[in-house]
């Protein structure tokens, strides 16, 4: 009997050409560049074309990935989108990736865990790998969080933006026995939900509440507290699942919200600046694509490199949060 574990072949991103910058949102709000980046780290996010969706984003992510994994559509029998701005209430937007893709085999649906999403979507698939379920996923997190904001509450409307990412994940089997020491891929994964807080972070709108799709709201003060604590607890809960100290983590690539959750949650793990991902100055908080988008850039600036221990995480809507530890 062989073992089956899920190994990460590709990774791939997409952000709209659209750039607005902070200076841009003084024209229409009472805030500030200084502001801004004082209190964010943010300094522009890019904004979806008229007439581009989710979907749209999620296609380009994921033809990348499977460039980077060198395969082709084809190969892929399963298709997993997180995301929280869905092209319509229904059908999944996987189903439109996948028709987008040319697959017509396979499945495809969409999960919802807000900006989790995609650790919760890494999950998902990687136990549908090792159930021996699929063979080649595609794990994409999109979201199109500018049609959901409202434009005249500073509050909310500077903090988020436009994109997406996408990973390929593959099976592979081992012997019975094999040592597991440095093996590569998804070593494990953490979720956790606690429906209580709903009303800190949420969209005043829906199919069945309100038949309108409605705005994010959210008390940010509030989110931030539960995102320190949360976000440093499930990092050592997947560290001491597989007995692996703080110090082997190559790379942590938190969830982009807010620069001063990034960095307090380090601070708290006792990780480096050196050792910590940090996108949010330029793609702002893209909810399920934020953790895709920075693993890309990442990649791109060569600081994740295969064999690096990779530890993802990130907190939402919900709450949920998550965490998954990887062998690139
Ligand atoms: O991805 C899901 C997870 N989301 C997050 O993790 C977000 C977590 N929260 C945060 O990142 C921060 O709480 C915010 C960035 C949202 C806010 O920062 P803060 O330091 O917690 O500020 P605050 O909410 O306590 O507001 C401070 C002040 C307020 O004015 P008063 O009441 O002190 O006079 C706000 O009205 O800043 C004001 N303010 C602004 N001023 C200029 C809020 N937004 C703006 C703005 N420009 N855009």
């Amino acid at each position: 009997m062989n073992r089956v574990r899920s190994v990460i072949r590709g990774c791939g991103s997409y952000l709209p050409n659209r750039i607005l910058t902070n200076e841009e949102l003084t024209k229409s709000l009472d805030t500030s560049d200084e502001w801004i980046v004082s209190r964010t780290g943010i300094r522009r996010r890019h904004i979806a074309a008229e007439g581009e969706l989710t979907s749209d984003l999620a296609t380009r992510a994921a033809e990348r990935a499977l460039l980077s994994a060198g395969l082709p559509a084809a190969a892929v029998d399963l298709i997993v989108v997180a995301t929280t701005t869905p092209d319509d209430t229904f059908p999944a937007t996987a189903t439109r990736v996948q028709a987008k893709l040319g697959v017509t085999h396979g499945s495809a649906f969409d999960v919802q865990a807000v900006c989790s999403g995609f650790i919760f979507a890494l999950a998902v698939a990687d136990n549908f790998i090792k159930a021996g379920q699929s063979e080649t996923v595609l794990v994409i997190g999109a979201e199109t969080y500018s049609r959901i904001l409202d434009w005249t509450d500073r509050d909310t409307c500077v903090l988020f933006g436009d994109g997406a990412g996408a990973l390929v994940l593959g099976a592979e089997r081992d012997a019975e026995g094999a040592d597991d020491a440095g093996r590569r891929g998804i070593l494990s994964t953490h979720l956790h939900s606690d429906g209580r807080y709903r009303d800190i972070l949420f969209v005043d709108g829906g199919p069945s509440s309100t038949q309108t799709v409605g705005h994010l709201r959210m008390t940010g003060r509030e989110v931030f507290r539960h995102a320190v604590t949360n976000l440093a607890s499930v990092a050592e809960e997947a560290l001491a699942a597989n007995a692996l100290p703080l110090a082997a983590v190559d790379v942590f690539v938190p969830h982009q919200a807010n620069v001063r959750i990034v960095d307090s949650v380090a601070r708290r793990l006792g990780l480096p600046p050196s050792r910590v991902v940090s996108t949010v100055d330029r793609h702002a908080n893209t909810s399920a694509a934020s953790i895709p988008l920075a693993l890309g850039t990442a990649i791109d600036e060569g600081r994740i490199r295969p064999g690096h221990l990779v530890l993802m995480e990130a907190i939402g809507g919900g709450l949920s949060w998550g965490a998954c530890l990887a062998r690139w």
